[in-house]
């Protein structure tokens, strides 16, 4: 302005700048002071996803829940939602893709009966926003984060400054009124989220949904928690009737088994704080003559199978140059673990030589350069699940300190040729 308007006086403005010494001086605390249980957290009772979580849902955290199109995230949302709110208070489920007809069904279909579960079909963020803050709950859910959009921005919704300006708002939300939010992301066919990365740095808990589309199960990960481990898998069932919980995932992994048969090997993994046991397969049969052979992995990491095939080459005398190998990971898991290593030998060794392994024997260990047999954590936990399973053999890698079980005969290896004779004996 060029004049007062109350003085009318010409050129009398001055401009200043907001007085820094005006702030409040900080106080940081000693570490001593912050209390163990700052953190309030809420379990939903669907024990598979608390466990991912850390726990259960922390207030005034920010989630980001990924997956493909048709996982079944939404009606994990939902039926998440519908479980805190019985436990905990209001809930509020904003569906901005899909119509209030098709929430209705989904929710009859899934039994939804809570009666402080709201529904909110909306697109636009600050008319979300004032329905949190009128409305309070301590649980909101956001479908999808890629449809909703502020008018504050000007692009479409789903684009990158769209997104993370809405998914910053929600921080400050969740933040500010003590509510955990959930976001629901796409991911593309890379498996990527879709949209900014930036998505990831600015939420407390990265989960992701997985699952073939072609079967029942589905497996929720942590793929970065500010509140708990990243390494514990939570495994479900999609139903008629939505998603069941399923409390023993190794019987489901080895439903399927094909008992007898080469190339077939079980294996006591462990996924976070449980144990798991998963079936490992090769196939290993001559290359074309002159060509490269192929290698192929999938729930296996590559690097990884060649050290072992060049192990099983170099230590056990066998001939794989000549032979394709194709290593997998049974029910689209993906095991990360040296102790899988002597499973992924066994597997090769089995299907190459023709000699199934005995169908009651689990085995794990890592298998070191020298062909020697390595301790791995945890092993009174594989051993009582195998045993809870009906195993009732293990081989492990044994020098020292195994305890003698009486519900599984152990066989203690030190080396991984001693492993393969007592595995395809
Ligand atoms: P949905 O939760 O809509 O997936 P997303 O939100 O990740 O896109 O679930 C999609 C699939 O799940 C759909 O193909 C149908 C199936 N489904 C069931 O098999 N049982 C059920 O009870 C429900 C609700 C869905
Ligand atoms: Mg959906």
């Amino acid at each position: 302005m060029g004049r007062c308007p109350i003085c009318q006086a010409w050129n009398s403005l001055e401009e200043k700048a907001e007085s820094k010494a005006a702030l409040p001086p900080l106080h940081p605390y000693t570490l001593s002071q912050l209390t163990e249980d700052d953190e309030d957290r809420k379990p939903v009772g669907v024990a598979e996803f608390d466990r991912v979580m850390g726990g259960g849902l922390v207030s005034g955290s920010l989630v980001l829940l990924g997956g493909e199109p048709g996982v079944g995230k939404s009606t994990l949302l939902l039926q998440v939602a519908d479980a805190y709110a019985k436990i905990w208070g209001e809930a509020l489920y904003v569906s901005a893709e899909e119509s209030a007809r098709q929430l209705r069904l989904r929710a009859s279909r899934l039994g939804i009966s809570s009666a402080r579960l709201s529904v909110l079909n909306e697109t636009k963020l600050d008319r979300i926003i004032s329905c949190v803050e009128a409305l309070r709950p301590g649980l909101v859910v956001i479908d999808s984060i890629q449809a909703i959009s502020t008018d504050d921005i000007d692009s479409v919704p789903g684009s990158v400054t769209q997104t993370r300006a809405c998914t910053y708002a929600l921080m400050q939300l969740a933040k500010s009124h003590a509510v955990t939010i959930v976001l629901v992301g796409h991911v593309n066919k890379q498996g990527a989220l879709a949209g900014p990365k930036v998505l990831e740095h600015a939420v407390d808990v990265v989960l992701s949904f997985e699952g073939e589309r072609h079967t029942a199960y589905r497996l929720l990960r942590a793929a970065k928690n500010r509140y708990g481990s990243t390494n514990e898998l939570g495994v479900f069932h999609m139903a008629e009737s939505g998603l069941e919980e399923v409390t023993n995932p190794s019987a489901l992994f080895l439903s399927e088994r094909p008992e007898g048969a080469a190339g077939s090997v079980v294996v006591a993994c462990m996924e976070g704080s449980r144990p798991l046991l998963v079936e490992i397969q090769a196939l290993v049969s001559p290359a074309p003559y002159g060509g490269t052979p192929r290698r192929q992995t999938s729930g296996v990491d590559r690097n990884r199978a060649a050290i072992i095939l060049a192990v099983l080459e170099k230590r056990a005398g066998m001939q794989l140059q000549s032979h394709d190998v194709y290593i997998s990971v049974v029910g689209g898991l993906a095991v990360d673990e040296p102790a899988a290593d002597l499973g992924i030998a066994l597997a090769v060794a089995s299907s190459f030589k023709g000699r199934h392994v005995e169908p009651r024997t689990v085995v794990f260990g890592e298998i070191g350069l020298v062909g020697e047999l390595r301790q791995v954590r945890h092993t009174d936990k594989r051993l009582t699940e195998a045993r809870k399973l009906g195993f009732q053999r293990c081989i492990l890698p044994g020098s020292l300190s195994v305890k003698r079980s009486d519900m599984i005969d152990l066989v203690p290896v030190n080396r991984l040729t001693e492993a393969l004779q007592a595995g395809l004996s």
